[in-house]
């Protein structure tokens, strides 16, 4: 039985100071031993975040590395300063930052191994736009995020990994995706784990849906046999989330 798996993704939202205040406000909503819940926030925020959530349920992630571990490249975060500030896991990926920061896939790829060499666990995001949705080629393109993402990844690795399916039209606009929707593009990424790897890395590995994630939406998705939680945005900033966390 995989254990759900519920990440707020502040994006580039709250100054230090207000992070530590959204941080204690959703603490005692978010309360949950059966699943791993993280608070995705921006790098700056990381070191008192991680304070204020010390001795509780909730983990601390980042929205993004460099494939480096130190050097000559302004202005980028390392894995190691990640690790040593207390971080588990970061967001590799996002649709954001493939469309606005010109991401590739052999980047990501090269930052998801270099996550996993370092002690973080990446949350791997994947999702079509709504041209290729209208297009029919939504699977077709999954497939080609994923096997790149996952190349050179160990099956062990990718077993602990966890990966976000985030059709970008659902992305910050209010438009869910229905259960169905999510559930079908979950269910292939499962498959294509299953190619790539074996039955018992595609059982373990955990796929979360992420696009407009509402504590409203959050019951039904979450319900699906191949959605193990969600990655949430906005609501992530609101006592909602605690809805979310709590679905049940
Ligand atoms: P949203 O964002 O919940 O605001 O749609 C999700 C995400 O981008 O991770």
């Amino acid at each position: 039985m995989r254990r759900k798996f519920i990440a707020g993704n502040w994006k580039m939202n709250k100054t230090p100071s207000e992070a530590v205040t959204l941080a204690a406000e959703l603490l005692p909503l978010v309360k949950n031993d059966e699943e791993d819940v993280v608070f995705c926030v921006p790098a700056i925020d990381i070191v008192p975040v991680v304070a204020a959530v010390k001795g509780s349920n909730v983990k601390v992630g980042a929205q993004n590395m460099y494939f480096e571990d130190k050097g000559a490249y302004t202005g980028e975060i390392s894995p190691l300063m990640l690790k040593d500030a207390g971080v588990d896991y970061v967001i590799i990926g996002h649709s954001e930052r493939r469309q606005y920061f010109g991401e590739s896939d052999e980047m990501l790829n090269k930052k998801i191994l270099k996550a996993f060499e370092h002690g973080l666990t990446p949350i791997i995001c994947c999702g079509e736009t709504l041209e290729q949705r209208e297009e029919g080629i939504t699977l077709e393109w999954i497939k080609g995020q994923i096997t790149a993402a996952f190349q050179n990844v160990s099956a062990d690795l990718a077993k602990a990994s966890v990966v976000a399916y985030e059709p970008i039209w659902a992305i910050g606009t209010g438009k869910v995706a229905t259960s169905e929707q999510a559930q079908e593009v979950c269910g292939y990424i499962r498959k294509c784990i299953c190619e790539l790897y074996d039955e018992a890395t595609a059982d373990e590995i955990r796929i979360l849906y992420g696009g407009s994630v509402t504590a409203a939406s959050a019951p039904e998705l979450f319900a699906m046999p191949d959605i193990d939680g969600g990655l949430v945005g906005g609501a992530s900033l609101k006592p909602d989330f605690g809805g979310i966390v709590n679905y049940k």
